[in-house]
């Protein structure tokens, strides 16, 4: 069994403080923050403001490599006004806020559930209307037991990158009464409302601007918690599209109804996407283009010519290159400055004693624009696949 308890989480904290980790690899250029926000207080409603990109210095890395001790990390998110990408750190439950272009890594730690084993950090999303960022402190148990345990607490989390403050954070579970669970991943509208998809089985929740109030606004007409269902979410206007990760299919919501009411977006030739993770419509693109991380396979690169999604197109998959050690996952993509990346991650590496994640301590991001462009310009011509691009 894979525990530990508060206290010995709280000595690793102390550890981490007074700086006496020397047998382990330390990060490049990594801070500890503490965070000190306050549990349950609602917070003032985000400031509006419209999206920009393109703002940012070229980001001219190629494919790199992030060097932090157990980043181990699950969704990114790139802020494309302050310039800067959001990991969730999953196993130690933590925030990371990595500038790429001076390869700098902070990592703000929750106390009390920072390298708790049962906590995990997932959904991290940022919102370019409010500049604010939410993350997902949830339970891991939901995913190591495919559904079978799902009890514990989950916080839905505020972050305003400016002042480098969580806001403001709310109790999943007291909605949930624990019923279903297993959050993974989040969106926002342009009115500021926020939407997080649970895994088993399918949900999604919506959260007001000024974080007062966690609203049930989808729930499967049985809620049945060993049945895997949503992984992925992603918005794009008003029209919210999530990925089932049990099924392999792509569904749509319109984000301005009272509740949420999922429509089937099939998709042309319907190459299924089991075993999916997050999805993304990068800033980029304009949301016509997604991204959908397939664990073992690769990403899904799918497109819809008007960005309304009513039905979309698969251009192709991009595996990930080879070379890379064994038990890697695909678990998301993200746009750092107007470059595309694959976030891997190894779910299956056996911890280090004493700490809550394995021993690595350089985590890849694959840079695949180019991939992407291919398959763009392949469409409705000969189909390619994107794999021949790792060789040629
Ligand atoms: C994760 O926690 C370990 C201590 O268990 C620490 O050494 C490491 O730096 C942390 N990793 C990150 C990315 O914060
Ligand atoms: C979150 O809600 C659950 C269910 O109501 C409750 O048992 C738990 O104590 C709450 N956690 C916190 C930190 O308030
Ligand atoms: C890391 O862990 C793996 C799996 O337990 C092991 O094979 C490998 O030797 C370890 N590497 C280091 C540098 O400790």
């Amino acid at each position: 069994m894979r525990t530990v308890s508060l206290s010995q989480a709280a000595g690793g904290l102390l550890l981490l403080a007074t700086g006496a980790q020397a047998a382990t690899i330390q990060p490049r250029d990594t801070t500890i923050i503490v965070s000190d926000e306050v549990f349950g207080t609602p917070g003032e409603p985000a400031i509006y403001t419209p999206p920009s990109s393109g703002r940012c210095p070229p980001f001219n890395r190629g494919t790199f490599a992030i060097d932090a001790y157990q980043l181990y990390p699950e969704n990114m998110d790139w802020d494309s006004k302050l310039c800067q990408v959001y990991i969730g750190i999953l196993f130690n439950a933590s925030f990371g806020i990595y500038d790429p272009y001076a390869d700098a890594l902070s990592v703000i730690e929750f106390p009390g559930y920072t390298r708790h084993s049962a906590f995990h950090v997932g959904g991290v999303a940022y919102d370019p209307y409010s500049g604010l960022t939410s993350v997902i402190l949830g339970q891991g148990n939901a995913f190591n037991t495919a559904g079978a345990q799902i009890a514990g607490d989950n916080f839905f989390k505020k972050f305003d990158p400016r002042t480098r403050k969580f806001l403001w954070s709310l109790n999943a579970t007291a909605v949930s009464q624990g019923r279903y669970g297993g959050f993974n991943d989040v969106t926002h509208d342009v009115h500021g409302n926020s939407f997080f998809v649970g895994t088993f089985p399918s949900s999604i929740l919506k959260v007001d601007p000024a974080g007062t109030t966690i609203e049930e606004w989808y729930l499967p007409p049985t809620i049945d918690h060993t049945i895997r269902g949503y992984s992925g979410i992603a918005l794009v206007e008003d029209t919210i599209m999530v990925l089932d990760s049990g099924t392999g299919q792509l569904f749509r919501f319109d984000a301005t109804a009272e509740k949420g009411t999922p429509i089937p977006v099939p998709h042309t030739p319907n190459t299924p996407i089991p075993g999916g993770d997050s999805i993304r419509l990068p800033p980029k693109f304009g949301g016509r283009i997604m991204l959908a991380a397939d664990h073992v396979r690769g990403v899904a690169v799918l497109r819809s010519k008007d960005a309304k999604w009513t039905e979309a197109e698969y251009l192709g998959l991009i595996p990930n290159p080879p070379g890379l050690p064994a038990g890697v996952l695909i678990v998301s993509t993200t746009q750092i400055g107007d470059k595309l990346y694959i976030v891997n991650d190894w779910f299956a590496d056996p911890w280090v004693p004493g700490t809550v994640a394995g021993n690595k301590t350089t985590f890849p991001m694959i840079e695949i624009t180019h991939q992407v462009n291919a398959l763009l310009c392949n469409a409705g011509r000969t189909k390619r696949s994107a794999e021949l691009a790792w060789s040629g």
